[in-house]
């Protein structure tokens, strides 16, 4: 059974929280677990002791007459248990809602089958990674491109969909520098399960620094490999669909690849960012992730190596 619920120690864990808004989801789940622990117990030990006393017992008046044990046991417990965690429920999820000014504001657009991330203060575009400075809260509004997606870490917030038309707010503040991988957690076609991203909590100064970095434009190919691949990218159907900030390349309907060859993976978590998988992926996207959007090109396989070369460099 632990088997089959993914119980391994590389799965997030939302009783493991790193968030603010995980910790208070964490503590209720921790208290519902008590109060249904407790309740079992009770009803268990009842149920035994009814199937065991006999019937020589039976006629003997009990010190609490039947209507009284139901209204009790059935009634009023149940009531004030179920109120009791009403109010601690309530109390919590306004809690974690509440909005602060000093917040980072990120926009996440859930798009099959990836993440676009903006940080339109310090204009960012990337995907599939959002990088958050530890300690200071994140304000993330959460939209959607195509169809419902849904936006959860588990480590450090709540789950939240992305809605079409309506935007949502997630809140948090990320407590201990690390990885945290979140997945989309509401069925939105084949690649549903190739739909991961990773936020990575870092120290103010290195949040500073991927920032002023992700901020610049791509910069000039250094060799004579990129810069022949920066050509084939800018003149082939890739500019169509991606944006290469500094380029002609200005598409809008797949991930920006600014700074694709800082991320560690690629296709949203489907294989790790190496030159070798990404040749693959140029020559056929449809190998890691079949049904992926991105069509299979005609490219030769020098100008594929040329393309790696380029892309790989921009970090
Ligand atoms: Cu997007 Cu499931």
């Amino acid at each position: 059974v632990l088997l089959l619920a993914a119980c391994s120690g590389a799965s997030p864990s939302t009783v493991d929280p790193k968030g603010s808004e995980s910790r208070e989801i964490a503590g209720v789940w921790w208290l519902m677990f008590g109060v249904g622990v407790v309740v079992y117990v009770v009803v268990a030990g009842l149920v035994i002791r009814a199937a065991t006393r006999g019937r020589r017992h039976a006629r003997r008046e009990s010190r609490i007459s039947d209507a009284a044990f139901i209204w009790i046991g059935g009634i009023i417990v149940p009531a004030l248990i179920l109120l009791g965690l009403g109010v601690v429920t309530v109390t919590t999820s306004n809690a974690i809602r509440q909005p602060d000014s000093r917040a980072l504001r990120v926009e996440v657009t859930g798009v099959r089958w990836w993440w676009q991330v903006r940080y339109p203060d310090e204009g960012i575009t990337t995907a599939n990674e959002l990088h958050v400075p530890v300690g200071r809260p994140i304000q993330i509004r959460l939209g959607s491109r195509d169809v419902i997606h849904s936006f959860w870490v588990p480590q450090l917030a709540g789950k939240v969909d992305t809605i079409p038309g309506q935007p949502n707010t997630l809140r948090f503040t990320a407590e201990t520098a690390g990885t945290y991988l979140g997945e989309c957690a509401e069925f939105c076609g084949l690649q549903h399960a190739h739909m991961g991203f990773a936020v990575i909590a870092e120290s103010p100064g290195a949040f500073g620094r991927w920032a002023a970095r992700e901020a610049r434009p791509a910069s000039e190919p250094t060799s004579e490999l990129a810069a022949r691949g920066e050509m084939v990218f800018v003149r082939s159907s890739c500019a169509g669909c991606h944006t290469v900030r500094g380029t002609p390349a200005a598409g809008d309907v797949g991930p920006d690849l600014t700074h694709v060859g800082s991320r560690g993976t690629l296709g949203a978590r489907a294989v790790t960012n190496t030159p070798d998988h990404l040749a693959h992926w140029i020559r056929a996207p449809d190998f890691f992730k079949p049904g992926v959007l991105m069509p299979t090109h005609q490219i030769s396989g020098d100008d594929v190596d040329a393309v790696v070369a380029y892309l790989e460099a921009q970090r």
